[in-house]
């Protein structure tokens, strides 16, 4: 048995069950647990449940690899073996960083009001590399739980004059840009209900992991009367028409929408081809401010401004990512929140 030792030294993997001991499969499988690098819901969920055994990483992968290489045969039932080998390789795919996690299933609780929140669950493949969208991100979770305080104090996010005067009953038209696995869209799409209607879209690879996000959390949407849909929207191809004053949307939302050169020239592009006209049109973005994107976070900035739109609101915050480091530490990810809006003298 392998004891907690909250505020005690670091287990050392000598202290785990060793092969030659023969341990048994509930053994080896408890250790394996206490290895898992786990995701911790960006470091401030109510759930997350706090490290109980620390154990040095030195010497962890080799320990890993030994279970994996072992013929176990001290266990008999096959079962158990398959078992242990897997949590095993699940652990080292794990220490080969975040694009090596396995697929997981994340309940995140997304503030409505001051008092009220709501569960969102959401699917994550395993991510791969050229799949970011897989995986949700740390901004999105930020604005996520921010949207219902950035959406009291901007009043005015309501159906365009040119929408609302053809038809009193009109939702605000939301869409997200580079959903991934939809939390933004969904978060927003529960806070409005059935005022409003939420497009999310994505690449073509993960639009089936968004709609699947969608299904996965009918009841919750259906009982806030949302209308959401999904589908695919690539920032680098323009369409040769140009969408109908009808088909643009009141809002446009990102999160974390920025890794390559020439992200913020499409993401603008799309930005100005769908956004409404109307002054009380917004965009709500948010993004890491980290060091190796800067220069596109400043690029995005002048876009926007190139195009018309200002900031009305702007702030930064600071997240934890979601993977602490082998050694249970939190990274801290500075992010920066904004809502835009047509400048008055376009
Ligand atoms: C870092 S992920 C952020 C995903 C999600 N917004 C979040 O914060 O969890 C960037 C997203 O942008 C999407 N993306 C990248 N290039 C795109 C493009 N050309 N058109 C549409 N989406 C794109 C990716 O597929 C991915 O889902």
């Amino acid at each position: 048995m392998i004891t907690a030792i909250d505020d005690e030294q670091p287990l050392h993997v000598f202290d785990l069950p060793q092969l030659y001991r023969k341990p048994s499969a509930e053994e080896l499988l408890q250790a394996l647990d206490l290895l898992a690098i786990k995701p911790r819901n960006f470091g401030s969920a109510a759930d997350d449940a706090p490290r109980k055994v620390v154990v040095d990483p030195a010497g962890i992968s080799q320990y890993l690899t030994s279970i994996v290489s072992s013929s176990l045969s001290w266990i008999k039932s096959d079962e158990a073996k398959e078992e242990v080998w897997n949590a095993a390789a699940a652990r080292l795919s794990e220490r080969s960083g975040r694009t090596a996690m396995p697929s997981m299933s994340r309940v995140f609780h997304i503030p409505l009001s001051d008092a009220q929140e709501v569960a969102l669950t959401l699917h994550e493949p395993s991510l791969t590399a050229d799949n970011l969208g897989m995986k949700t991100w740390v901004s999105s979770f930020v604005l996520s739980r921010r949207l219902h305080t950035i959406l009291d104090a901007v009043p005015e996010l309501v159906p365009s004059e040119s929408t609302t005067s053809q038809c009193s009953q009109q939702k605000v038209r939301a869409l997200e840009l580079g959903s991934g696995t939809g939390l933004v869209g969904l978060s927003f799409a529960v806070l409005r209900g059935a005022s409003a209607s939420v497009h999310l879209t994505d690449l073509p690879a993960i639009v089936p992991n968004l709609s699947h996000n969608v299904d996965l959390n009918r009841s919750v949407l259906e009982s806030s009367g949302a209308q959401v849909s999904t589908g695919v929207l690539d920032w680098s191809v323009v369409p040769d028409t140009e969408p109908t004053r009808e088909e643009r949307y009141d809002i446009i939302l990102a999160a974390d929408p920025l890794y390559s050169p020439e992200h913020p020239k499409w993401l603008v592009q799309t930005i100005a081809r769908w956004l409404s006209t109307g002054l009380n049109a917004r965009v709500v973005v948010e993004m890491p401010l980290r060091e190796a994107y800067l220069p596109q976070v400043e690029e995005f900035r002048q876009r926007m401004t190139d195009i018309g739109l200002g900031i009305i609101e702007q702030g930064e915050e600071v997240a934890y990512d979601d993977w602490e480091t082998a050694t249970g530490d939190l990274i801290e990810v500075r992010c920066w929140w904004s809502v835009w809006g047509w400048s008055e003298k376009v």
